[in-house]
């Protein structure tokens, strides 16, 4: 038996944006919305959105950023998982792609569906390879191309989400440090509420699911909106109380990017005051798996993660699906 019982920490944190962005302004272009609907409804001001590049690409570049800021070199890499719902294909898996982008020649690879919250599952997932002793290390992503699942005619949706990258890398660290508890949740009797429904074995690809559009994203926002606060905040709540913590010791919260209604109505829930929520959403729209590494990572480099503050993550998605994470940084 290898040494179970230690815990986790985040040794380097690593993003990708692809360059090009666009902004509401040019959304008005494509259908019947305008710049003040979306910020005032979502917060989003702009998204960066790529050029013919699967989510491998992304997930590859910000894996590189996240290796070379932890010191580890991609052949020393014990394990890589990736959390997406833009996956390249299929199969491989998405982790495949980004093993052979990066060089990592002998890391075991897979990746996690659990669509916004994917992030935090494989964060959980490495927590128990690395913190069990079965790996020495993990590299854990979140990457999407949500562009690639985009109804571009449907104004409901298109102008939400965005194209990124984040990516962690998971080392053991003595316990009481890192990663503190979780909590996961989900509910499939609502999954109808947000999904792809087309080219799954659920749903065949056909000339007629492609005609009607069936291989994009259909959500019913409204409803989500108000599911998603309650379950984030009970969610937040509950791995707080796995962690011996509390709301009043969690000095950043870094919760998924989908709405700013949503973050402001979660964290007043949890008497977070503004200064200890990260945003970035304005920058970078609903970047699903994405969003939350991406956060921390940005957080990371405004010098937001110093030693022995509690980081708060807190996500929620299609599925349903719902995460939370008490992290002690170090
Ligand atoms: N521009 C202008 N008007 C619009 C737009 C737009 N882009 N989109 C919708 N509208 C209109 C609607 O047609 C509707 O018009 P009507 O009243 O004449 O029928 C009106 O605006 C209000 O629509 P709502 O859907 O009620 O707007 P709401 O305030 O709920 O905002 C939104 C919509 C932004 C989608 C919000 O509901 C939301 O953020 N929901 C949560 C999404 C979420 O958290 N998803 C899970 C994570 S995502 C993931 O997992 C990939």
């Amino acid at each position: 038996m290898p040494n179970a019982g230690n815990s986790v920490k985040i040794a380097g944190l690593g993003k990708y944006l692809p360059e090009k962005i666009l902004t509401n302004r040019d959304l008005e272009k494509l259908v019947d919305t305008s710049d003040e609907w979306i910020t005032t409804r979502t917060g989003i001001e702009e998204r960066h959105i790529v050029d013919n590049k699967p989510a491998s690409f992304l997930g590859a570049k910000a894996a590189e950023l996240a290796l070379k800021r932890a010191g580890i070199k991609p052949n020393d890499l014990d394990l890589i998982i990736t959390a997406t719902i833009t996956p390249d294909c299929r199969f491989p898996s998405t982790s495949c792609f980004i093993q052979k982008a990066i060089g990592a020649k002998d890391a075991a690879v897979f990746d996690v569906g659990a669509a916004c919250s994917g992030f935090i599952y494989a964060m959980t997932v490495a927590q128990a390879m690395v913190g069990g002793g079965f790996y020495k290390n993990a590299l854990v992503i979140g990457s999407e191309v949500l562009t690639s699942i985009t109804d571009w005619t449907d104004r409901s949706t298109c102008v939400l989400f965005g194209d990124g990258a984040g990516a962690a890398v998971v080392v053991p660290v003595k316990s009481g440090h890192g990663l503190l508890g979780f909590h996961l949740g989900g509910d499939g009797n609502l999954g109808d509420l947000l999904m792809l429904p087309a080219g799954g074995s659920l749903m065949p690809a056909s000339r007629e699911t492609v005609d009607k559009k069936l291989h994009t994203i259909k959500m019913q926002g409204n409803e989500l909106f108000r599911i998603a606060v309650r379950v984030m905040v009970e969610c937040a709540e509950k791995a707080l109380s796995k962690s011996g913590l509390t709301s009043s010791d969690v000095d950043l919260l870094v919760p998924h990017q989908a709405n700013l209604r949503i973050i402001n109505a979660v964290s007043k829930r949890l008497n977070l005051p503004k200064e200890k929520v990260f945003i970035n959403l304005h920058k970078y729209g609903n970047t699903s798996s994405a969003s939350i590494p991406i956060g921390l990572c940005e957080s990371y480099e405004q010098g937001l993660l110093k030693k022995d503050k509690i980081i708060l993550l807190d996500s929620f998605g299609g599925g349903l699906v719902w995460g939370s994470m008490a992290i002690r940084w170090i």
